[in-house]
């Protein structure tokens, strides 16, 4: 098939290469000229394992013209939805729509709009088609559209976008849907066709219920601490249960990242919109915003603020991935800084990235952060289970095996 894609950020590259590496011809499309220019020349603008070999292995047609997506038989909205303190922010997906639009008028041939980007429910419908039938085309007749929304985890985007557990296809009428079961006919996964809004809300409330898991398993493991009980061996052992799983159950200093924070936001605020109070969802958030500061009220146990030098292990928000959005990392530097300690930093990937938002700390060697008079071990990166960390005051937020050889050792909530 002829696929577009607007937006190269994670989503967007990724399916693109998916896509093409599955024979379709794509064409991605993005505002951005550094990052076009970064995929012309087949490197992948953020670290994704494996993206770069897949990108010298498939062509895309890499263009910020709109008209490029003319010919598309499906064209994929990709762009970020990102908050701040007002919201989430659309503009990115109505600039695309509008530019979609300005494309629909002058098309003859049938095509189907797909939003891939995590949108409020209702927004599909509400915001996007009426954006799309500016162009004086009309949705079912002459255009379709769907939902369908992406669930891939960084740093192993390319093997959940091949093998993924179920593929769900909001659809605007079955038209909609026929053509996208056409493009994803060659995936073994189950396909579950809904109602657009339904599309939407299986995408917050699945993050939702990640991100519930995790505070879960943080409360469990706040109570865990107080009494002594080793929290690891209490999720291991709720983990036999298939009810429950052992995945999503790792206690820690909570989730971060560009997804699970910000659709829960995205889910509370619409909540509140409708006068409903969304208070598991809100809980959620309030303990995973403590955690940072309970992991500095620890290390304070220990080692004064003012004038230390506090190494920190670990930037990004996950390991295998460069991406310190909504990090822990922030929430602690912020403290650390604002008390008064020197901050030391490692991370294999993350630096240049968390660079740009705090200059003035130092990043150096995972050995030399060792070197500090307390060491804060933020992500679970492998290779920080081969440091040593004799006679070393830790404090860890990720549960590192070897750290516990430290002289002195506390688990945020182990
Ligand atoms: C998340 C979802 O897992 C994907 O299914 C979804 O497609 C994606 O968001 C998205 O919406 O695009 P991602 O943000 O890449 O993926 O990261 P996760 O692997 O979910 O981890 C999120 C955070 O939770 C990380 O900070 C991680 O350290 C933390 N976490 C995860 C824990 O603290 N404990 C755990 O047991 C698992």
């Amino acid at each position: 098939m002829k696929i577009s894609i607007i937006g190269a950020g994670y989503v967007g590259l990724v399916s693109a290469a998916c896509l093409a590496k599955l024979g379709n011809e794509v064409t991605i499309i993005d505002i951005d000229e550094e990052r076009l220019h970064a995929i012309r020349n087949r490197v992948s603008p953020m670290y994704e394992d494996g993206l770069d070999e897949l990108l010298g292995q498939v062509h895309l047609e890499v263009s910020a013209d709109y008209q490029k997506i003319l010919p598309s038989d499906v064209i994929f909205m990709c762009l970020g939805t990102p908050s701040d303190e007002s919201g989430i922010i659309l503009v990115y997906i109505k600039e695309a729509a509008k530019e979609i639009a300005d494309i629909l008028k002058t098309k003859q041939d049938y095509c189907v709009v797909a939003v891939k980007s995590t949108v409020i429910p209702g927004a599909t419908e509400e915001l996007i088609i009426p954006i799309l039938e500016t162009s004086g085309r009309k949705v079912g007749d002459d255009f379709g559209v769907c939902m369908s929304p992406e669930f891939l985890s960084e740093g192993k985007a390319i093997k959940d976008f091949m093998n993924p557990a179920r593929i769900i296809i909001g659809q605007y009428d079955s038209k909609s849907g026929d053509t996208l079961c056409g493009l994803y006919s060659a995936f073994k996964a189950p396909i579950m066709r809904t109602s657009l809004k339904a599309a939407e809300m299986i995408k917050l409330a699945s993050n939702a219920f990640l991100a519930t898991k995790i505070s879960y398993i943080n409360e469990i493991g706040n109570i865990c601490k107080k009494l002594g009980i080793d929290t690891y061996e209490v999720a291991k052992g709720m983990g036999f249960d298939e009810r429950i799983g052992n995945r999503f159950l790792n206690a820690g200093i909570g989730f971060g990242g560009s997804c699970l924070p910000k659709d829960l936001r995205m889910l509370v605020a619409k909540a509140k919109e409708i006068q409903y109070e969304p208070e598991i969802l809100e809980a959620v958030l309030q303990l995973n915003a403590t955690l940072a500061l309970n992991m500095v009220n620890l290390l304070k146990k220990h080692v004064p603020l003012k004038g230390a030098v506090i190494g920190l292990l670990g930037l990004a928000f996950k390991p295998g991935t460069d991406d310190v959005r909504d990090s822990q990392a922030i929430k602690i530097t912020e403290v650390l800084i604002r008390e008064g300690a020197t901050v030391k930093a490692y991370d294999p990937l993350a630096v240049t990235n968390f660079n740009k938002l705090y200059p003035q700390i130092q990043y150096v060697t995972k050995e030399e952060v060792l070197n500090s008079d307390a060491i804060l071990i933020v992500t679970e990166w492998g290779e920080f289970n081969n440091l040593d960390y004799r006679g070393k005051v830790v404090i860890d937020g990720r549960r590192v095996a070897k750290a516990r050889e430290a002289r002195i050792y506390e688990g945020v909530c182990w």
